[in-house]
């Protein structure tokens, strides 16, 4: 896979605002990340949208409902155009394998020539430690649960996880060299922090093992986001990362 292929550009913003940031990176950015802010307040048309421009589009809505349900909602979003969706793995193994099916089901009847959409695994929110965890019953630690819950997708043949820079390494490890290991929380080098708080720069996060980097407001909140996208692929590529 090429580097470009690698950074997945987060629109957490309005849908107006977001598509004139699609417009600016259009020709440069390979994909968008479309979370739920965004995708409740435009619909699934702007997955759509983001296709017809030619972008692959990641759909991050972190389902996770009866097995039925999420069945019929990666369908929905893979019928839209997604070619990634995100899927709770606390939701338990029928509810990823559904996930799987609903997925693999709508592209084939979306017949076009793009790759199988990834469904992938988010683990323990990053919002979560180890006290929030215990609140609801988990009272493992959270590395523990990160394995055990990323073994459940395996075991369900998910595509991959979302992981932290922090969690990446241990995580390809256990999922082989074939797993999407998506991480947020990428800051180049020397670039605010925001609110996030155990960052890595995007070479440090392919060296852990990432295989796509999630990057918002580097990009999305910079002068020129084009120029901020050129940026951190020159970080990259002048780092030698030979990633996988
Ligand atoms: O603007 P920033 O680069 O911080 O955006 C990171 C993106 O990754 C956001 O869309 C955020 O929702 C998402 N994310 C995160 N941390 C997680 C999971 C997802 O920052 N643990």
């Amino acid at each position: 896979m090429i580097n470009v292929e690698r950074i997945i550009v987060a629109l957490d913003c309005p849908a107006d605002e977001a598509r004139s940031l699609a417009s600016r990176l259009a020709g440069k950015a390979r994909w968008l990340k479309v979370g739920m802010t965004l995708y409740y307040a435009a619909s699934p048309s702007i997955v759509r949208e983001f296709k017809e421009r030619g972008f692959k589009v990641f759909v991050d809505l972190k389902l996770h409902d009866i097995p039925h349900q999420v069945r019929g909602a990666a369908s929905s979003v893979v019928a839209a155009g997604a070619d990634m969706l995100t899927v709770h793995g606390a939701g338990g193994l029928a509810m990823l394998r559904a996930a799987a099916k609903g997925s693999e089901q709508a592209w084939q009847a979306r017949g076009d020539t793009s790759e199988r959409p990834k469904v992938i695994a988010v683990t323990v929110l990053t919002s979560m430690d180890r006290a929030s965890l215990a609140q609801v019953g988990v009272e493992r630690s959270i590395n523990e649960q990160v394995t055990l819950l990323a073994r459940l997708a395996q075991e369900a043949r998910l595509d991959g996880v979302v992981a932290s820079p922090q969690e990446a390494r241990a995580l390809r490890t256990l999922l082989g060299p074939n797993a999407a290991i998506v991480t947020p929380g990428v800051r180049p080098q020397g670039a605010s922090q925001d609110d996030q708080s155990r960052t890595a720069t995007p070479a440090e996060a392919l060296e852990n093992g990432a295989s796509h980097l999630v990057i918002g407001r580097p990009i999305t909140a910079a002068p020129n986001p084009a120029s901020a996208f050129d940026a951190i692929m020159n970080e990259i590529e002048s780092n030698g990362t030979n990633p996988r």
